[in-house]
């Protein structure tokens, strides 16, 4: 078969390394890649937003199978360009995409449909919102409705907080058209876990569970990055837990969507905090977390390719693989600055003295080739990850394969898989 990946991060990355060892795969491509990519895919210079380009360039070279990565494109549509075009796409459509893309459209379903989250109300003007604010207290957190890079949402200390957050989304734009509406919702307490399933349009199956660490810096200080790392499994994310959340919060959703005419294929991504009430909804995403897939790729059982062919086609379930116990983590190196401003172009050294060292691979996330010289590129840099008989392993797999990567600035977090481990 013939398999293409958009995207060019870490999660695509580790996407690819799995989609390749694949045995029904013979040629894989990746639009746009980056030079980890490389080793696995060949990469194609074309943008995850340039769906004209992608959809000729699927059809030409007779993809079977176009596996999306980014939220950016599904939330644009990009799998139903594929569909028209009579192409196999992992990914869902717009339509099932708004339950990342639009959070106003994920609260307001859940609500409609009983689905556990915290208490919220959606605003299109300052007042109102400013008003609700007092309504509920502080500590409570104001959201841009839209696809605003992992930074929409504002966690508020106080109510003066939450007024700055207002005016930075409705009135300063700092998000753009993505902040014109705004969520405000209660603030939850609790341990927050990233859990993955599969659905096929009407079907599911768990993958696993991850727990990202989100600020930048150690003992969760510090502003919020896309994630600097995770881990996985969760040890609080028991059986009976999984069971709870795929009857209560998982299988309602995607019956919901399917309901509203929106039917649910590819990854579906539930951010979950488990309270003291129980698992209540953060937020949905419609892809693979970043770097949580790195985290879960490295232990997968089998072959990835057919599940993902059975969500993209509708089709039942391959025989079930059960997940190994086997303990995973990535450790993201980033860029001295991000999640600001950071310099790019900066030599790195010693990935391959970190990937000789047993069960290590190293995710490339935002790096560049210039002559012949790997350069850093983006602000997570390296999604260093390991998988090991016990977390503890995995861990120090995963540090010792970090002590051997160096470049100007580097900045990594010293405490992933700690929380919990
Ligand atoms: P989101 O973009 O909705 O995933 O929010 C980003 C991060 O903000 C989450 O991963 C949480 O750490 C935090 N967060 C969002 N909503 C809430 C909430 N209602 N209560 C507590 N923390 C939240
Ligand atoms: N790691 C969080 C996310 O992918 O949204």
């Amino acid at each position: 078969m013939r398999l293409l990946v958009v995207g060019g991060g870490g999660r695509e990355h580790a996407l690819a390394w799995k989609i390749a060892q694949s045995p029904l795969v013979d040629t894989l491509f990746a639009a746009p890649g980056n030079p980890g990519i490389a080793r696995h895919a060949r990469c194609v210079d074309i943008g995850v937003d340039a769906h004209g380009e992608l959809v000729d360039f699927a059809r030409r070279e007779r993809v079977d199978l176009t596996v999306i990565g980014p939220e950016a494109p599904l939330v644009a549509g990009l799998a139903d360009r594929l569909a028209e075009a009579g192409l196999t796409a992992f990914g869902p459509s717009a339509g099932a995409a708004a339950i990342e893309g639009s959070k106003a459209f994920s609260k307001d379903l859940m609500r409609r449909y009983g689905i556990p989250t915290a208490r919220f109300a959606t605003f299109d003007e300052p007042a109102g919102a400013r008003r609700f604010c007092r309504e509920l207290g502080a500590p409570l957190v104001v959201k841009a409705d839209g696809l605003a890079a992992g930074k929409g949402a504002i966690v508020c200390a106080t109510l003066e907080d939450a007024d700055a957050a207002i005016a930075e989304c409705m009135e300063r734009k700092a998000f753009g058209a993505a902040g014109a509406r705004v969520v405000v919702e209660e603030f939850m307490v609790g341990q927050e876990v990233s859990f993955f399933v599969l659905s096929n349009g009407g079907d599911v199956i768990a993958l696993a569970a991850a727990e990202d660490h989100k600020a930048i810096f150690d003992g969760d200080r510090g502003p919020n990055t896309g994630g600097m790392g995770c881990y996985s499994p969760v040890a609080g994310f028991d059986e009976a837990l999984e069971k709870r959340v795929m009857e209560t919060i998982v299988r309602p959703t995607l019956a919901a969507l399917a309901r509203e005419g929106a039917p649910y294929r590819g990854v579906l991504y539930t951010g979950l905090m488990l309270t003291a009430q129980g698992p209540r909804v953060v937020e949905f995403n419609c892809r693979f977390g970043d770097p949580e897939c790195q985290a879960l790729m490295v232990r997968a059982p089998g072959d990835l390719v057919p599940l993902l062919l059975a969500a993209a086609r509708g089709d039942a379930w391959p025989p079930a693989r059960s997940w190994s116990s086997a303990a995973s983590v990535c450790v993201n190196v980033a860029s001295g600055g991000y999640p600001g401003k950071y310099q790019a172009g900066l030599p790195i050294r010693g990935v391959e003295a970190a990937e000789a060292r047993p069960g290590v691979r190293v995710f490339h996330a935002g790096t560049a080739t210039r002559n012949s010289q790997l350069v850093t590129a983006g602000g997570r840099v390296l999604g260093v990850t390991a998988v090991a008989e016990s977390m503890e392993a995995a861990i120090a797999a995963a540090y010792g394969a970090v002590g051997e990567i160096s470049f100007d600035g580097m900045h990594y977090r010293t405490d992933i898989g700690r929380r919990r481990a």
